[in-house]
């Protein structure tokens, strides 16, 4: 038996489901006799069954799928139109694009050579995921990438929706969608030229199954930039204790130690899921200027960038056309 958050209007209700076959049972007492709802395989949408009672309370905000940690999206929720406040709940993460943006961007460059004069990211297709309010997939776009945000929250999504209104230059190149990772890949396998989970994989479940499809959702050759936080003592003394109960940087119960994950266990599952670790960089956090910097130190804040690696398919492919070069050039000069 789990639980799921849902709302009746604007008051907040748990609602505990049975799952059966597929099948969920809302148990709520507002929802009398239960209803039977169905969850879709494929996006895990949920449907009344035709003929049970429909406009039950069982209204899910989120995505709900198998890296999604409800938990995680009940204290989302209470932050949801907070995103924009940069001195509020989320201004480190508004600081943090100081240095995260250009790291995304200078990678890409190096690997895309065809730049746009003032849009050096254009041409390159971008999933933010776990996009919050948009706060990264904003000056991403700004900077010409086609971006798609997802995030499971769905209050999260219109929070980024309303704040990319504002500037008509977002519209084309920013687009967002209430949904989790396994909701897209069915439709977006080898899609992206590039893939950001900032600050996300400490908030999942199954962190393999999350890097596994990110893996699908890259195109070959694919980057994949994460940050997050190590698992040491000094990063409960720092970002839990001292950022959360001492100095309010954050709220109370933000993270949780256990979900946290050591560069080496991050590299290991990178690598043993088909990805080449092609850097890896410390971050520190400075509260009192309220800035980031880079950081010779892994052992609180990091940063990565993997490379999804060609297919052996593809690569013997490549190497047979490039071994049949020379008897071409051969045959040409005859
Ligand atoms: C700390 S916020 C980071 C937001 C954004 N990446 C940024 O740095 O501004 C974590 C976000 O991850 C989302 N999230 C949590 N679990 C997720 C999952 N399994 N898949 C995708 N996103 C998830 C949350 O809803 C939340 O918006």
């Amino acid at each position: 038996m789990s639980s799921v958050w849902s709302r009746v209007g604007a008051l907040p209700c748990r609602v505990a489901v049975l799952h059966r076959a597929g099948h969920r049972i809302c148990r709520s007492a507002l929802c009398t006799p239960p209803t039977v709802h169905k969850e879709s395989e494929t996006n895990g949408s949920i449907s009344a069954v035709p003929g049970a009672r429909r406009n039950c309370c069982f209204k899910r905000r989120y995505s709900t799928t198998h890296t999604v940690d409800p938990m995680e999206m009940k204290k989302f929720q209470a932050w949801s139109a907070k995103w924009w406040d940069e001195e509020g709940v989320y201004s480190a993460l508004h600081a943090m694009n100081d240095i995260r943006v250009p790291f995304i961007r200078d990678i890409l460059m190096s690997k895309h050579h065809d730049h746009n004069v003032g849009r050096p990211l254009s041409g390159i297709r971008l999933l933010d995921v776990g996009c919050g309010g948009g706060l990264l997939s904003e000056p991403l776009g700004r900077l010409g990438a086609t971006v798609t945000g997802i995030d499971p929250l769905e209050d999260n999504i219109r929070t980024g929706e309303l704040h990319k209104s504002f500037d008509p230059v977002l519209d084309k190149r920013v687009q967002y969608r209430t949904c989790s990772l396994e909701d897209l890949v069915e439709h977006n396998m080898e899609s992206f030229d590039a893939v950001v989970a900032s600050e996300v994989v400490e908030h999942v479940n199954d962190v393999e199954a999350f890097i596994q499809i990110c893996f699908q959702v890259l195109k070959p050759g694919g980057s994949l930039f994460i940050t997050t936080i190590n698992k040491t003592n000094l990063s409960y003394l720092l970002g839990i204790l001292l950022a959360e109960k001492v100095m309010s940087i954050v709220p109370e119960g933000t993270h949780d130690w256990d979900k946290f994950i050591s560069p080496v266990e991050l590299e290991r599952l990178l690598e043993s899921n088909g990805f080449v670790v092609d850097m890896l960089k410390g971050m520190l956090y400075n509260p009192l200027m309220g800035s980031w910097h880079w950081f010779d130190d892994t052992s609180i804040n990091y940063a990565i960038h993997a490379v999804k690696m060609v297919a052996k398919e593809q690569s013997t492919d490549m190497e047979f056309e490039r071994d049949q070069e020379p008897s071409k050039t051969a045959e040409a000069s005859m």
